[in-house]
């Protein structure tokens, strides 16, 4: 078999910390793979004015496997004023390179698996009336990635045209007296192919790692064209799956269901803006950013990355506080994506014995704010969490 060769992408703050550990597991497992750096990022911003440079998405295009680790994105004025003197004043623009590679690269599908480990202390617990239970989560959410609400069409003060058009809807009359300044749209926009693919996607993801039910997470009762859009498509394509339940809820009621009973619940499919959030709501459940790994698949490209951000002020600890486990179970996902899952099994199954152990947790798990002084208070560094999955493994 060809070796396989990743892209690895950094990116800024406590990437830089989180994905050299999961490269160490993942060579401790015994994968097989070269791997070639890729430029992303702040300092790239600064240094040439693009933080995603063409020679990065060239590496991409070529081997189309990216390991990735967080980025730093700061408001406009921030962003100019540390832009290089030299490059000041000429048009450079920043924009967010995970959103750029996602729009590239075409990564419709964003996969977010959210799964409990018994004993992590930050897992989800529900009073019952004879104690506390704490149910399994294993919940994977379809979240569309490129359409819906962060399409990014949307104008304050729409062009004549714009608002010549949309007041063509009978419903705009609403709108009619307020002046164009003062008028915000953002367009939900849904494309069939696109819903189709995520639901696709998702069917057959329950299929292969036996899910039961698949929910469409959506609001089609007000929201009744785009919402509507994916609702009838579901139906299409549960009708080729009979062993799986097709169940649809709606992502208000969603969202209080799942701090109720989220152990019902086992693929979740929704558009852009509603897979966000319900993907965030189920990750608290199951420990947080330290636990929140994801997936961004194309047609012929697929990045993995943890969900967390950069956390900047983590940047410089020596040694590192943060907790590697996002990252390392985003790196589980390329295996997954690459067919090597017996690797990713074993890789879980270290991560699941050294949370049920408990001897050894960084201190989100020991619910500890964030600081130098956490490892005098018996958090474990983001290496010795390391250490400790690969000594299980
Ligand atoms: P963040 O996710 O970087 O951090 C928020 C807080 O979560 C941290 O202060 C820390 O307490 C905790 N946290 C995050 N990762 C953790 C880990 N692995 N282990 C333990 N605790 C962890 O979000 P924030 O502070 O809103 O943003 C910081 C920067 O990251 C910003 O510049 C933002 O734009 C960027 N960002 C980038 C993302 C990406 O690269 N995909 C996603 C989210 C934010
Ligand atoms: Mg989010």
């Amino acid at each position: 078999m060809k070796k396989i060769t990743v892209v690895t992408l950094p990116g800024d703050g406590i990437g830089k910390v989180v994905l050299p550990e999961a490269l160490r597991v993942l060579e401790a497992a015994g994968f097989q793979a070269d791997y070639v750096h890729g430029d992303i990022g702040w300092d790239f911003w600064i240094s040439e004015g693009n933080a995603l440079p063409q020679r990065t998405i060239d590496l991409l295009e070529k081997h189309k496997l990216g390991l990735f680790g967080a980025i730093t994105s700061k408001p406009k004025p921030q962003a100019m004023a540390e832009l290089s003197p030299a490059l000041q004043g000429k048009g450079y623009v920043y924009y967010s390179p995970i959103v750029g590679l996602r729009q590239h690269f075409d990564l419709d599908l964003c996969i977010r698996p959210c799964q409990s480990f018994p004993n992590n202390p930050l897992n989800f617990i529900r009073r019952e009336s004879d104690g506390i239970s704490e149910p399994k989560v294993d919940v994977v959410i379809f979240r569309q990635n490129t359409e819906g609400l962060y399409s990014g069409v949307e104008w304050t003060d729409p062009p004549a045209g714009v608002r010549q058009a949309l007041e063509t809807h009978p419903k705009m009359a609403f709108f009619k007296k307020v002046p164009g300044k003062d008028l915000a749209i953002s367009c939900r926009i849904f494309s069939r192919g696109a819903c189709q693919r995520i639901i696709e996607a998702a069917f057959a993801y329950a299929k292969d790692y036996g899910y039961k039910s698949v929910t469409i997470c959506e609001k089609p009762n007000v929201i009744r064209e785009t919402s509507g859009m994916m609702e009838e498509e579901a139906k299409k394509i549960a009708a080729d799956y009979p062993d799986i339940a097709l169940w649809s809820t709606n992502i208000d009621a969603q969202m209080m269901w799942l701090t109720k009973n989220p152990e019902d619940y086992g693929v979740i499919v929704a558009g852009n803006m509603f897979g966000d959030i319900v993907s965030d709501g189920f990750a608290g459940l199951v420990g947080g950013l330290g636990f929140a790994c994801s997936a961004n698949i194309g047609r012929d490209c697929a990045i993995f990355e943890p969900t967390h951000g950069s956390a900047p002020k983590y940047e410089r600890l020596d040694p590192p506080i943060v907790n590697p486990i996002a990252m390392i179970l985003s790196a589980c996902m390329m295996l997954d994506h690459v067919g090597e899952r017996s690797k990713s099994a074993r890789i879980r199954a270290a991560i699941e014995k050294v949370i049920a152990e408990g001897t050894v947790r960084t201190y989100d798990m020991m619910k500890l704010t964030g600081g130098a002084k956490v490892i005098g208070q018996g958090a474990a560094s983001s290496i010795e969490m390391t250490d400790a999955i690969i000594a299980k493994l």
